[in-house]
């Protein structure tokens, strides 16, 4: 197949393979094998430079970085919808369009998604632009983030209109928040509260590759134009679900204003199941005639209205604020409340953020408060019942000291937490560590949980994690609670974990910055832990993904004694510290070289040159310094890279040369 043929075939390919994993929720080939054809496709875009084309399946992996977004004006206004609370405002509202109309009508129900709202412009079926609403005149143009969205199709199939506008709304599904999370607490960051705010932030940002990591989805619903494939809106969203959008499943035609208030009750009581946030129910008048007819306020349309469900709040009383102390130290406030029902559970705590949070709302043991369970996933403390509050209470002073082992705590410029530093021998700390190393993602140790760690640290037979594996089941059974059985559960699960793979081993270590994601990352490159111990700061950073803030942690933690007799400790016991990948050395050609690649090559991709650099045991590096070996240089090397090579006197090598050192 010539590069062109096979260009427009992978094309064609990934956007289908992304259409069934990102629209229809039934994905067809593996994670693996997308990213085989997705890189295959790079390569060749690589050297095809003038098959370029912008709206190319690769192009979702972002990369450009943006100086701003250009406000650009709407074909049509973006308006928003009347907002009511009441079943008696719906039937005001049917009552209106009733006088308007003679005709039998049906109303369109759908979920008001949580988000933030986005007009996409469409050409030749060729995504052109993507706009916020903005002040619903103008908005900004967002293309580039909105193109890494992969359910956003940017081509079309079928018989899709030359030109038209379809809106919809972007968001972050509650699990992509959790998984965002997870990561934020890894590197020590304050979570993010809620869905909505989250996914318009990562909208705004201008680093498109970030953009491209937040697993944003969008649903749309309202298409726009002048060669509509049908007068009525049903029937449009179905055409474009044909031409490869996401259209919401859960909308329904009703006749009456009865019936919609039937679907309304029915997503009271279920929108708690949805995997995203929804805050109302829209409803909008089907016939697009009619739509015409009816026309607009200076606000909104006259044929659609929204019903908001209710904010979830409750009001309880704040009974003591107390303190947790993470496994990194950090410290969070949390309010113990006097039991209340919000959204279908009890809730006894909230979070209350940081000493600020505290501050701004002037929140106080004993005060009257109200909770809320709106986009967040932990109930929140939203404000104060100022005239319930008691006429001798006093502001709240925040803790200066570790509430478990008293060490005095810091806030780091830039912090919005406080940090408890008493690493060594904090509790709460000690025992983090222990929960970590145990956790599923880390050692899973069936048999250990975290009561048994606290019996264990209690009696004195732990206090650092390789001490886990020395213990016997003579050691634990005098222990209070512990029958026979459990005993050696815990000593055989033990065992057992020590065939966990390297890199898990590596995330169990709780090395500030080093989540699953990066410990993976760490493993596949150096392969060993005695290669990652050393490693210094270029060459860790010249590793994909790693960047500045994970190689100095991850050389921190290395640079401390204690932390390298722990890995010799764990190694005497058997855990794994080599990656079990196998072995794919080829020869010791370029034993000891630092090479670094750079340009565009005829014969292998920069990719398959790297991968040979390793296999001959060099190593590759990101720039070129006086310790670089010589830099392997294709065609076009930029010209700043060669004066420096040649300033520093490193070897330029061009691809027949490289080929010729390592046969
Ligand atoms: S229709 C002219 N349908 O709610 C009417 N809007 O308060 C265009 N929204 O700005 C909007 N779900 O961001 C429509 N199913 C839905 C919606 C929806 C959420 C948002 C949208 C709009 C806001 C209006």
């Amino acid at each position: 197949m010539k590069p062109l043929e096979r260009i427009a075939f992978l094309r064609k390919e990934l956007s289908k393979h992304n259409h069934a994993y990102y629209v229809n929720d039934a994905p067809v080939i593996s994670d693996f094998e997308f990213d085989q054809l997705l890189s295959e496709l790079q390569e060749l875009e690589i050297h095809h430079p003038d098959l370029f084309d912008k709206n190319s399946p690769t192009q979702r992996v972002g990369g450009e970085v943006l100086d701003g977004f250009t406000a650009v004006k709407h074909n049509y206004r973006m308006l928003s919808l009347g907002n009511t609370y009441s079943p008696k405002d719906l039937h005001d509202f049917d009552v209106r369009i009733n006088k308007l109309t003679d005709d039998n009508f049906e109303y369109v129900c759908e979920l008001k998604y949580d988000g933030i709202s986005i007009s996409l412009t469409y050409e030749n079926g060729e995504l052109i632009q993507a706009l916020t609403r903005g002040d619903g005149t103008q908005g900004d143009d967002v293309t580039a983030n909105v193109k890494t969205i992969k359910s956003i199709p940017l081509k079309l199939k079928g018989d899709y209109p030359e030109k038209f506008e379809i809106r919809g709304e972007i968001f972050l599904p509650i699990a992509g928040l959790v998984q965002m999370n997870e990561i934020r607490i890894e590197q020590g960051l304050e979570p993010y509260a809620n869905p909505r705010n989250t996914a318009s932030g990562s909208l705004k940002l201008l680093d498109t590759k970030e953009v491209a990591k937040r697993p944003l989805d969008c649903y749309l619903y309202y298409l726009l134009g002048n060669n509509l494939p049908s007068n009525t809106h049903f029937d449009n969203l179905q055409k474009a679900k044909e031409w490869g959008f996401k259209i919401p499943s859960e909308i329904e035609r009703h006749k009456t204003i009865n019936d919609v208030l039937i679907f309304i009750e029915k997503w009271d009581a279920k929108r708690h199941d949805l995997p995203y946030e929804i805050d109302g129910i829209v409803i909008k008048v089907n016939d697009i005639n009619l739509q015409e007819e009816m026309g607009f306020t200076a606000k909104s349309p006259r044929w659609a209205i929204s019903y908001k469900f209710k904010a979830e709040q409750v009001s309880t009383i704040l009974e003591e604020i107390t303190y947790q102390v993470g496994r990194t130290g950090a410290i969070t406030p949390v309010a113990n409340l006097l039991p209340v029902q919000l959204a279908g559970t009890t809730v006894k705590r909230a979070s209350l953020h940081n000493a600020d949070q505290i501050e701004k709302l002037d929140i106080r043991e004993g005060d009257k408060v109200f909770v809320e369970k709106g986009g967040e996933i932990i109930p929140k403390v939203v404000g104060v019942e100022l005239k319930a509050r008691d006429l001798f209470s006093q502001p709240t002073r925040y803790i200066t000291h570790c509430p478990s082992c008293s060490t005095e705590l810091v806030r780091k410029e830039g912090d919005v937490k406080h940090y408890c530093l008493n690493a060594e021998s904090c509790p709460p700390q000690i025992k983090g560590k222990f929960e970590h190393f145990i956790s599923r993602k880390a050692m899973n140790i069936d048999g250990l949980g975290g009561e048994t760690i606290d019996l264990l640290i209690q009696e004195g037979l732990i206090s650092e994690i390789s001490d886990l594996y020395l213990l016997e089941k003579e050691d634990v059974l005098p222990l209070e609670r512990i029958a026979e059985k459990s005993a050696e559960n815990l000593i055989l699960g033990l065992k057992a974990s020590k065939n966990i793979p390297f890199e898990r081993v590596l995330f169990g270590l709780g090395i500030r910055y080093v989540g699953e994601t990066v410990a993976k990352v760490l493993a596949k490159h150096f392969k060993t832990i005695d290669a990652i111990i050393t490693a210094d700061m270029e060459t860790m950073i010249a590793v994909d993904e790693i960047g500045d803030k994970i190689a100095e942690s991850v050389i921190l933690y290395f640079s401390q004694q204690k932390n390298i007799d722990l890995i010799t400790a764990l190694k005497n016991s058997g855990l794994q510290f080599v990656s079990k990948v196998e072995d794919t050395s080829k020869s010791e050609h370029l034993k000891g070289m630092r090479i670094v690649v750079s340009g565009v090559f005829n014969i292998f991709s920069r990719n398959e040159l790297k991968k040979m650099i390793e296999e001959h045991g060099g190593k590759n590096v990101g720039s070129i310094s006086k310790s670089t070996t010589f830099v392997l240089a294709g065609e076009n090397m930029g010209p700043s890279k060669k004066e420096k090579a040649e300033s520093l006197g490193v070897n330029i090598v061009n691809e027949d040369e490289f080929l010729a050192k390592i046969s």
